[in-house]
């Protein structure tokens, strides 16, 4: 295990972005976390890079476990010249090391001018400059925001090929599902406050999901279905006089308290659109339970086990 994170809670006042969750990370993995906007995902990355503090839970790793994390917006030091800025947080020897691989990362990223000041740049450039930087950290675990928000479709194939050869573990945040597909073998969505692990790449993820959410209409369906039953029963006058009446009553209270599944605010994926035009995935039910097995879905268990019960229920008897 290279990284794991239990019962993580973070809050920004009135607003409970992660509710404990658990995050797991192996050697291999490479794991994308989608989302709608602002529903915490870049909190999500910082705080497991230990870059930011969680309200509860803990994060553990082996110390001899280096994390490189790229933030959505990184700080930059607008003095510095770009390879400076590359080596910013490097002891000296590393650079003298490292510095022809690091030009050729620039030289890759568009940025061939190596003594340009980072404040004389570009936004899209600075985060270019920032992910050769990330990149260039010899780590075990590579922590991406948006890392291909400003590169053009030559440098996209460049870093899918880089993160593809790249053995350790990945954490990585991209609304481009075609780049999703293509590098990562685990998704993780982050919905209202928790997360949800797919063991999938993108497009199984999707079937997935859609399974899963035709399980909990057609279990939703099915709740409407009894309660309809039960509503007339009760309002042909039963009375709970009998232990098995009030026993049904309260089978149908409880079935009527539960809660219809929710759906999701589409997650849309700016997919880079010359290559692959837009998608947006419909609204669906994430429900926490493993990718294999989804019969864990708890909407579905409750109301199969009341349609077990439901037809042998005694009959009004006044
Ligand atoms: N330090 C902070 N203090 C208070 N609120 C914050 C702080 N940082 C982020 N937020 C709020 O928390 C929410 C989640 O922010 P975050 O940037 O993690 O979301 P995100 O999923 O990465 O969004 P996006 O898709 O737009 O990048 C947002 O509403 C944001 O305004
Ligand atoms: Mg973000």
């Amino acid at each position: 295990m290279l990284l794991s994170a239990e019962h993580l809670s973070i809050n920004f006042g009135s607003r409970q972005l992660l509710e404990d969750v658990n995050f797991y990370l192996n050697e291999g993995d490479k794991v994308g976390v989608i989302g709608i906007n602002g529903t915490g995902k870049s909190t999500f990355l910082k705080v497991l890079a230990g870059k930011l503090e969680a309200d509860a839970g803990t994060i553990s790793r082996n110390p001899n476990v280096q994390v490189s994390l790229l933030e959505q917006n990184p700080p930059m030091e607008d003095d510095a010249t770009v390879l400076e800025q590359v080596f910013l947080h490097f002891p000296k020897e590393f650079r003298e090391l490292n510095e022809y691989e690091a030009k050729t990362m620039l030289n890759k990223l568009g940025l061939p001018d190596y003594e340009q000041r980072v404040g004389t740049l570009s936004g899209g450039q600075r985060k270019r400059v920032a992910l050769a930087a990330a990149l260039i950290h010899p780590a075990d675990v590579l922590i991406l925001d948006e890392p291909t928000n400003h590169l053009d479709a030559e440098m996209t194939m460049w870093l899918e090929d880089w993160l593809r050869r790249f053995k350790g573990g990945l954490v990585m945040v991209t609304h481009d599902r075609y780049f999703l597909e293509r590098v990562v073998n685990h998704i993780t969505e982050l919905s209202r406050g928790k997360l949800y692990h797919y063991e999938a790449n993108y497009s199984k993820y999707l079937e997935l999901r859609e399974q899963r959410a035709e399980m909990a209409e057609a279990s939703e369906r099915k709740r409407q279905s009894i309660l309809r039953v039960e509503r007339e029963w009760i309002m042909r006058g039963c009375k709970a006089r009998t232990t098995k009446s009030k026993e049904r009553i309260q089978r149908y209270e409880a079935l009527l308290n539960q809660e219809a599944p929710e759906t999701d605010e589409a997650v849309q994926m700016a997919a880079a659109s010359s290559r692959l035009g837009k998608k947006i995935i419909e609204p669906l039910t994430a429900v926490p339970s493993s990718a294999a097995s989804p019969t864990t879905c708890c909407a579905v268990t409750a109301s199969a086990s009341w349609a077990a019960t439901a037809p042998g229920s005694p009959p009004c008897s006044t």
